[in-house]
C-alpha cells in the first residue's frame, strides 16, 4: 500500500453505505468492493434485532431494501412498515436484501443495480468488522470502521442500549484508542456525549467521535460546545451551500472555517455522482468545490472510487 492509502491520507473517503453507486447498500459485496476502490473507512449504519443484535442497515424498517413484506406481513405495524426490531437476527438473516425502492417498488436510482438481482443477505456488525479486518490482513491496507449510532432513543424505548453493544463489539475487535482505525458518529448530541463521559471511559476506550448535523448552520457556539465531546462533525451539502439546499448560486457558508477554528474535522454527506446538486453537471466539480473551494476534510460518498480518483490524481 502506498503512502496514499489508508487511515494516514489527510483527507478522507468514506464509503457511504459501501460502494453503494454500484452494488445494494450495507451488502458485504458493496463493502468488499469500496474496500478494493481505495475507501478510507466504510461507514456502518447500526440498528438491532428483537434479540439485541446490531446488524448493519441504514432504516429501522426494512420495506424499501428487502423481501419483508412477503416473508414476515404478520409484523406490519400499522404505518405500514416492517420494523428491523420486531424479528430476531435469524429471522432478518433469511431475507433477501435488494437495491433500495421507493413505496411503489421503483429504484431509487434508475442507473444503479438493478432492484431484486442476484442474491445478497443483510449481516451484523461483526461480520462487517471480520471482512474488514480480513481484507487488512490480507491486502495490507488501513481501511477503518465508521459506525453511525442510529435513532438511540427508539432502540433505548424498545429496551437495548445500541451505543453500549456497538462499543462492547469495538472493544472485542481491538478499537480502543484514537488511532485504532474507527470513529464513532451519530445525529443525536445527547447519546454522543454519553459515549464520550460514559460509556467510553467505563470501557478505556477514547474513539474519535463525529457529531452529525442537519439543517441549519451551526452557531458559533454550537460548535464551541460540540468541540467539548466531538472530533469532526458531518454536514449535509446543503449546510455548505446556505439556505438554498439545492443550490450554490448563494454564497458558501463558513461552517467549516468555523469548525477548523474550534479544532473540528468536517466530513460532507452525501457525493452522488447521479444525484448532484444544482449547479453541478460533474462529479469532480462537486469534488473540487467541498475539498478545495471549502477545505472539507472527508467525504461519505457513494462512488468511493471517484472520490478516490480525485484526491489521488
Ligand atoms: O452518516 C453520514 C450520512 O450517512 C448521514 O446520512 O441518512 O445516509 O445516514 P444517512
Ligand atoms: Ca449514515
Amino acid at each position: 500500500m502506498t503512502q496514499q492509502k489508508g487511515i494516514a491520507r489527510q483527507k478522507i473517503v468514506i464509503a457511504h453505505r459501501g460502494a453503494s453507486g454500484y452494488l445494494p447498500e450495507h451488502t458485504l459485496a458493496a463493502k468488499a468492493m469500496a474496500y478494493a476502490q481505495g475507501a478510507d473507512y466504510l461507514e456502518q449504519d447500526l440498528v438491532m434485532t428483537q434479540d439485541g443484535q446490531l446488524v448493519v442497515l441504514h432504516d429501522l424498517f426494512l420495506d424499501d431494501v428487502s423481501d419483508v413484506a412477503e416473508r414476515f406481513p404478520n409484523i406490519q405495524r400499522e404505518n405500514g412498515r416492517h420494523y428491523v426490531i420486531d424479528l430476531t437476527l435469524e429471522q432478518l438473516l433469511t431475507l433477501h436484501m435488494t437495491e433500495r425502492v421507493d413505496a411503489h417498488g421503483t429504484p431509487r436510482f434508475p442507473n444503479r443495480f438493478p432492484p431484486k438481482q442476484s442474491y445478497f443477505t443483510a449481516n451484523t456488525f461483526n461480520q462487517e468488522i471480520e471482512l474488514l479486518q480480513g481484507l487488512n490482513c490480507s491486502t495490507g491496507g488501513l481501511v477503518g470502521l465508521y459506525p453511525e449510532i442510529k435513532s438511540p432513543e427508539f432502540h433505548h424505548e424498545h429496551g437495548l442500549d445500541l451505543a453500549s453493544a456497538m462499543l462492547d463489539a469495538l472493544k472485542v475487535y481491538g478499537y480502543v484508542g484514537r488511532d485504532s482505525g474507527a470513529i464513532v458518529q451519530s445525529f443525536d448530541a445527547t447519546e454522543l456525549q454519553r459515549v464520550k463521559h460514559e460509556l467510553m471511559p467505563e470501557r478505556g476506550l477514547d474513539l474519535p467521535l463525529t457529531q452529525l448535523l442537519s439543517g441549519a448552520e451551526p452557531s458559533q457556539l454550537g460548535l464551541a460546545e460540540i468541540a467539548t465531546y466531538a472530533n469532526n462533525i458531518g454536514v449535509s451539502l446543503a449546510m455548505l451551500f446556505g439556505n438554498n439546499s439545492q443550490s450554490v448560486s448563494v454564497e458558501p457558508t463558513d461552517v467549516v472555517k468555523q469548525a477548523h477554528e474550534h479544532g473540528l474535522a468536517v466530513h460532507v454527506y452525501t457525493l452522488r455522482a447521479d444525484q448532484l446538486p444544482t449547479p453541478f453537471t460533474d462529479l469532480d466539480d462537486l469534488h473540487q468545490f467541498v475539498f478545495e473551494r471549502m477545505g472539507v476534510d472527508g467525504v461519505f460518498s457513494d462512488f468511493p472510487d471517484r472520490s478516490v480518483r480525485f484526491l489521488n490524481r
